[in-house]
């Protein structure tokens, strides 16, 4: 299908073919969509339903659209971050007739623009990463969201604003969290980030882990992950948490866990992943060895205090592309990573595509989901459903040839039952 001008707004259709490698390569890690795109192949689930997708434009994300647009689904696409877009897929989805609005760079005026180009063509199922769309649809004209049906939202700061237009009273369809999905905690904050976060720290430095001490502040989804693969990689771990479940946890689990203060003198890497403020700051640099790495894998690049930093420093130097050296004092140099932002995102290439298999076949079964229900379910921030979390499973077991067994009837009766034995 060819496209209209004002069917799109892309930096240069010519790079098409590129997006098209790139794609297909994305499409061979997510074996989970892939199939989900066969079923809805042969079952047109989503016949007709106009669909509008403001996530990050890139080869992942095209993948999700291929199994909706084979379902059925009239799916238009803007990006969630200016920064993220990758040019050659959004070219390579417009020259395959999908209605792309979004280019690298854009600045934010353009960015406005084409959220609300998809927004006015009414759709009626939409999917979020930020709610950016979501938000546009019910700040603009009553026309936009006349034919929602419903919607899905990929991140927790997403979560957050759709729950306040709740709680105003004025959020007008039912919105599934699919980064609250069992699943989605598990691949994308455990694998996912925990991978990609070691990932981002080697490629800035190139450094050997085996045999250092790696700190790591925050036990959660994610410093979980973290502490699973430095281990795995040779370091001693120490995890430092405010949560005693957390910490103790952590403990359990073989970790060293103690004050940030007294880990400060103890670690050669340091990883705050908490999404919480200043959970590195100047008293703990003051107690750092030598050569200390620091590094941010949790959301804002707030937990490392680099201000602080800065200012106990007599000079400071880029001494490589992502790694930037302050001198405190003159035995104490400290070694910040890509400027304390999210490092797996700043220096590495954020979430491998195995894992985004996941969070979008949660997406594209929730949107199956939301065509077949939507219209009869109450409009709030809402859990996937239990069913869609197992299903993914299920597929991602069956894509890596992995059996398991299933209960006896006798088994079950036992387990559903009051009687006991
Ligand atoms: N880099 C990525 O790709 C990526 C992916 C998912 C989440 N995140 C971000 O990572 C951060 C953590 O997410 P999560 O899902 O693991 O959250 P979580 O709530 O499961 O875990 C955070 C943990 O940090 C602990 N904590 C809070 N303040 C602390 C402090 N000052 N010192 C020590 N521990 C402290 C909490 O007790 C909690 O156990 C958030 O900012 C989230 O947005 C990043």
């Amino acid at each position: 299908m060819t496209l209209s001008q004002a069917d799109h707004d892309i930096a240069d259709l010519s790079l098409a073919e590129a997006g098209q490698v790139r794609i297909a390569w994305a499409d061979g890690q997510m074996p989970v969509l892939r199939s989900i795109r066969e079923r809805f192949e042969r079952e047109r689930p989503l016949d007709g339903v106009r669909i509008a997708a403001c996530l990050h434009v890139t080869s992942e994300t095209a993948n999700l659209l291929r199994a909706l647009i084979a379902g059925g689904a009239q799916a238009q696409l803007c990006a969630s971050n200016p920064l993220s877009t990758q040019d050659d897929v959004a070219a390579a989805l417009v020259a395959d007739g999908v209605g792309v609005h979004a280019v690298r760079g854009e600045s934010a005026d353009a960015y406005g623009a084409h959220v609300i180009a998809l927004a006015s063509r009414a759709p009626q199922i939409t999917l979020d990463d930020g709610a950016d769309l979501l938000s546009v649809l019910h700040a603009g004209k009553e026309a936009w969201r006349s034919a929602l049906i419903g919607g899905t939202e990929e991140t927790t700061t997403g979560l957050l604003r759709l729950r306040a237009l709740h709680d105003e009273g004025r959020l007008r369809c039912p919105v599934l969290a699919v980064s609250e999905a069992l699943t989605e905690r598990t691949f994308n904050d455990r694998y996912g980030t925990g991978q990609s976060t070691l990932d981002g720290i080697l490629r800035a430095t190139n450094m050997l882990l085996a045999g250092r001490t790696v700190v790591v502040f925050g036990y959660g989804w994610t410093g979980k992950g973290v502490v699973l693969r430095a281990r795995g990689a040779g370091a001693s771990v120490i995890v430092c948490e405010v949560d005693p479940l957390r910490a103790l946890e952590a403990r359990m689990d073989g970790c060293e866990v103690m004050p940030a203060l007294v880990a400060a003198e103890r670690g050669d890497v340091f990883v705050t992943v908490t999404g919480g403020r200043n959970v590195l700051a100047r008293e703990h640099f003051e107690r750092m060895k030598d050569g200390a790495m620091l590094a941010n894998a949790g959301h804002f690049d707030v937990e490392i205090a680099v201000d602080q930093l800065a200012e106990l420093a007599s000079a400071r130097r880029q001494v490589l592309p992502l790694v930037e050296q302050f001198e405190v004092g003159p035995q104490q140099r400290l070694n910040l990573l890509a400027e304390g932002r999210v490092v797996n995102l700043a220096a590495a290439e954020g979430h491998p595509a195995a894992v985004m298999d996941m969070s979008f076949a949660n997406q594209a079964l929730c949107v199956e989901h939301l065509a077949r229900h939507g219209a009869q379910i109450e409009p709030r921030v809402l859990p996937v459903p239990p069913d869609i979390d197992r299903e993914v499973t299920r597929l991602k077991l069956q894509s890596l040839g992995v059996l398991i067994d299933e209960l006896t009837e006798a088994q079950r009766d036992y387990l559903t039952s009051w009687r006991g034995a």
